[in-house]
């Protein structure tokens, strides 16, 4: 009747992208980033000058954003992955996300695209909050960590940054901090969340496991 629902959480460099992108492609379903949302706000802030601290001003822009299979639209436009992935745009993300004004105007965004997704065969949906807060009632729930060291070190290697993961370390820390100690949805593995801890770990051998966890689930 209807299709699965898997949510996959986890802080920034966990590997979340990656894994949600192959397991949504291996189980022949939709990828949902989440982020991307949070990400087109940020960008659209910066841009138009809107104050990072201004609640009001960026549930407006969240307005403006909506959120489809493999990418996000802004006014009905689609952001390039290139202007979202920009260091600056995932700073202002993380400020603009710990806003209540932008969470509220995007929970619906998130929760109507996993709907469409679910009538269609169903999604892996990526984020922060997707398990305990988006999609509680998802089929299966994954929480993916991995020490910051390797987080940096696998940012690094994705961005041709490899000089800079010290900087990179730093950043992904700040950002744990933001996201985690935020009081609206903070970041964390809902109850019954399967925790992955990836250091250590391959790419295959983590898509593998979440494969292997939908299979059981659906
Ligand atoms: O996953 P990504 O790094 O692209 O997310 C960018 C930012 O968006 C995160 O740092 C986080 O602050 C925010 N975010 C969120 N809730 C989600 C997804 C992302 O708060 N479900």
């Amino acid at each position: 009747e209807t299709g699965i629902i898997i949510a996959i959480d986890g802080p920034a460099g966990s590997g979340k992208s990656s894994v949600a992108r192959l397991v949504a492609e291996r189980l022949g379903i939709v990828n949902l980033n989440t982020g991307a949302a949070y990400r087109a706000v940020g960008l659209l802030a910066l841009r138009e000058g809107v104050d990072l601290g201004d609640g009001e001003a960026l549930g407006l822009l969240a307005g403006r954003v909506r959120l489809e299979p493999g990418g996000v639209l802004v006014d009905g436009r689609r952001l390039e992955e290139g202007e979202l992935r920009a260091p600056e745009v995932s700073a202002a993300a993380s400020r603009v996300s710990a806003h209540p004004e932008v969470r509220r105007v995007l929970l619906p965004v998130q929760r109507e695209a996993a709907e469409r997704a679910r009538r269609i065969g169903g999604a892996v949906v990526e984020g922060r909050d997707i398990g305990t807060v988006v999609l509680p009632g998802a089929d299966l729930k994954v929480f993916l960590s991995a020490s910051p060291e390797e987080r940096a070190r696998r940012r690094a290697l994705q961005t041709g940054r490899e000089d800079e993961v010290e900087r990179i370390r730093e950043a992904i820390l700040e950002r744990d901090r933001q996201d985690s100690e935020r009081a609206v949805s903070p970041l964390r593995p809902a109850p019954d969340a399967t925790v992955i801890d990836t250091t250590g770990m391959g790419l295959d051998e983590v898509v593998e496991r979440v494969v292997h966890l939908a299979r059981g689930a659906r």
